[in-house]
């Protein structure tokens, strides 16, 4: 293969090639023979450094800046072995399932890193200190109008989704969304060697929690989708944190990202940046480093990998949408979360439907239709929950998570090679 050509998409990777590629980048060199001379005088000066490394890739111990937000192990351990990170989201999990995720990805990583992500927001209705889980779900779950449930009931009905067996246990649908679930998810976090970091969504971490993961070593992050929530996480002492503009997937606020990253950056410097929203490839990556983010952290590309553990109507679904067809909607979660539009969030966003609750609440109204929507797939699509940014439509086929990574950086490379020349005096 010729080095100087970069593979196709539609062509296997090799992981060497795209090495190659990244140690290349940074030189004088624009043909093969000069890019191949600086590598070699490189490793003969022993002055052989990753182009793509900087302060968090070398604490975290990762070959490119390219963070991987997913549900489901496969895709971290994929991810992390490509030399990206992956980060698992733990919010859907008790903690006990937890446990047997993050030992699963032990048995399999290797000596690779990996990342978790709590979902800890700063509001939220039930009482925050209450860490009895019985009692906090039972005053939530009174708290939840019975016009609510008939109405998420009547959708999935309308839709044709079959009832539950009856004797299939729902759980509370309360999730890792608050202290009295998220200190035990953490205290399990932290009980895993190759954890190098851990992020949370929807706020500051309290005090407790940062001093908690930081003294055991490991770096504390979070998302943000302002400045202004950004200088709160640098004032609070966070190691990095996250910058998701609005065309990203799941929780978002209303900034575009080409608007919010620099902003960011500016508002914390000299804290690292992660870029999120709107990031499905190389191009974007090179943008956002060449804004000054130290990375970028990915969340939609994942849900259509041959490693997720998607459905198969969900990752036709996936593939089908266009970059129109997701709209910012609070009917799952209580707060303004990016998903693929359908049949129900058309039917909560019309005047005579009730008014979505506050989080935790709404998303325990809708437990029994998730549950009902996981056991039928088939038959749920209309009505499904299924969150995913624009980049949506630049998902059009199923590739190994090892090849998303690779393309991406040799993408990017590409692309910042294509600036520089621009610059070039010659
Ligand atoms: C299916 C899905 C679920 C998500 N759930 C969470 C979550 O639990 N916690 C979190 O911090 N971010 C979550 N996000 C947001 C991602 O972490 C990431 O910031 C976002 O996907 C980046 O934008 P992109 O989708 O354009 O890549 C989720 C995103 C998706 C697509």
């Amino acid at each position: 293969m010729n080095a100087a050509t970069p593979t196709k998409t539609s062509e296997p990777y090799s992981a060497d090639v795209c090495r190659f590629h990244s140690l290349a980048w940074p030189g004088e060199a624009s043909s093969f023979q000069s890019m191949f001379r600086a590598v070699w005088n490189a490793f003969r000066e022993g002055a052989y450094v990753w182009p793509m490394q900087n302060e968090l890739t070398e604490r975290f111990g990762i070959e490119f800046p390219i963070y991987a937000f997913t549900h489901c192990r496969d895709v971290v351990v994929a991810v992390s072995k490509a030399g990206g990170l992956g980060v698992l989201g733990a919010v859907g999990f008790s903690v006990e399932q937890l446990q047997t995720e993050l030992d699963w990805i032990d048995d399999h990583i290797g000596d690779k890193p990996y990342a978790v992500d709590i979902v800890l927001p700063q509001k939220y209705d039930g009482d925050a200190g209450e860490m009895d889980l019985g009692r906090l779900t039972q005053d939530l779950q009174s708290m939840i109008p019975d016009g609510h449930r008939e109405f998420v009931r009547s959708l999935l009905d309308d839709a044709g989704v079959p009832e539950l067996p009856k004797d299939e246990a729902l759980g509370s649908g309360l999730m890792g969304w608050n202290r009295a679930t998220a200190v035990p998810q953490v205290e399990e976090i932290l009980r895993h060697d190759n954890v190098v970091m851990v992020a949370n969504a929807l706020g500051t971490p309290p005090p407790d929690l940062v001093e908690m993961i930081q003294s055991s070593g490991r770096a504390v992050g979070a998302l943000c989708g302002t400045p202004a929530q950004a200088a709160r996480h640098a004032a609070a002492g966070l190691d990095f944190v996250i910058a998701q503009g609005y065309e990203g997937g799941g929780h978002t606020g209303d900034i575009g990202s080409v608007v919010l990253w620099p902003q960011v950056i500016d508002a914390v410097s000299p804290l690292p940046v992660l870029a999120a929203g709107g990031i499905g490839g190389g191009r974007q990556m090179a943008a956002a480093l060449s804004m000054g983010a130290a990375g970028v952290w990915t969340g939609s590309l994942w849900l259509a990998v041959e490693e997720a553990a998607a459905s198969p109507p969900e990752i036709q679904s996936y593939l089908d949408a266009t970059s129109k067809d997701t709209v910012r909607s609070r009917s799952y979660t209580g707060k303004p979360c990016r998903m693929l539009r359908n049949d129900w969030t058309e039917a909560w966003g019309r005047g005579d439907t009730p008014e979505t609750l506050g989080m935790p609440l709404q998303m325990m109204a809708v437990r029994e239709a998730m549950t009902r929507q996981g056991r039928y797939p088939d038959q749920a699509q209309s009505v499904a929950f299924n969150p995913v940014g624009q980049v949506v439509g630049t998902m059009n086929r199923v590739k190994r998570s090892a090849d998303v990574v690779l393309e991406m950086v040799e993408e990017c490379i590409e692309s910042l090679e294509r600036t520089r020349r621009m610059l070039s005096t010659e």
